[in-house]
């Protein structure tokens, strides 16, 4: 495995590699969630390249950037197995030189939920997949389901601004209890672990009330109250995939989304409804 930390290195080792090339950007703190994205890429793709960069601008002043799991040397021993050809590992004053000025607004997809949650997240994350998908110049770019709005915000980038890649969507993969994998786990507590559960018991909840012909409303309120007492909800909807706009849930293909906290941590999960 070749490790890049410039925009430069890394241009030099993409011209060497054999495409099409497959790109998963992370942040680190590698997971079996994150594995799978790696292995659908080595899959599909004569090479694979991976980022590794925990993004300051997707993280607002009072978020968790500065204790945000890093385990660089971990992360390094798990991307060469998972058999990554490329990293990149840019600091940040590489992709946020002192002069940076250039941001991408994502819009209405991106204003809702966790966008309304987190009023900047977006625009950081849309613009550092931009200078990622710029510096990499991949044919496939893997993302996982878990983060579903990011998804859709990121495929709505790639169209508006044409970027000449292919969006894969990589299902999110989960514990046995059905706690989706986050890097954002091992802040829990084990009493907040063992509650964790029930905020995919509460889509659960939400999607076989939907399909036994409830209302979304009454959906809705079932699975809120099968989330644990000790958690507090964010929100729970059903949203258009595409779009991220309000859906009834009828029609294809929508996303039951929900976002909680478990005491400081905060979790999302999704289910994906296809009629
Ligand atoms: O999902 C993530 O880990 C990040 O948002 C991403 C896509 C790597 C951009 O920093």
């Amino acid at each position: 495995m070749r490790i890049a930390t410039t925009i430069a290195a890394a241009r030099e080792h993409l011209a060497a590699c054999a495409r099409p090339v497959g790109f998963v950007p992370t942040m680190g703190a590698l997971h079996a969630g994150h594995i799978a994205l790696l292995a659908a890429a080595r899959a599909a793709c004569a090479s694979v390249v991976a980022s590794l960069f925990v993004n300051p601008m997707q993280f607002a002043p009072n978020e968790d950037f500065s204790r945000y799991p890093r385990d660089a040397q971990g992360d390094r021993e798990q991307f060469e197995r998972a058999g990554v050809d490329v990293l990149f590992a840019p600091d940040a004053n590489e992709m946020y030189p002192p002069d940076f000025s250039t941001y991408v607004e994502v819009g209405s997809i991106g204003a809702s939920f966790e966008g309304a949650l987190r009023p900047a997240h977006f625009r950081g994350v849309a613009t550092v997949v931009a200078k990622l998908l710029n510096v990499i110049a991949p044919d496939v770019l893997y993302l996982g389901q878990k983060d579903a709005q990011q998804t859709a915000v990121l495929r709505k980038l790639v169209a508006d601004l044409a970027f000449n890649v292919r969006v894969e969507i990589v299902p999110t993969v989960r514990e046995g209890d059905g706690v989706a994998l986050s890097s954002r786990n091992q802040y829990l507590n084990e009493r907040e672990r063992s509650e964790a559960p029930s905020l995919h018991r509460a889509l659960q909840t939400v999607e076989s009330a939907l399909r036994s012909g409830a209302a979304k409303e009454t959906a809705l309120e079932r699975g809120a109250s099968a989330l644990s007492p000790l958690a507090v909800l964010d929100y729970l909807d059903v949203v258009d995939a595409d779009t991220f706009a309000p859906s009834d849930g009828l029609k294809a293909p929508a996303y039951i989304i929900g976002a909680a906290r478990f005491g400081t941590t905060r979790l999302i999960d999704n289910l994906r409804v296809e009629r």
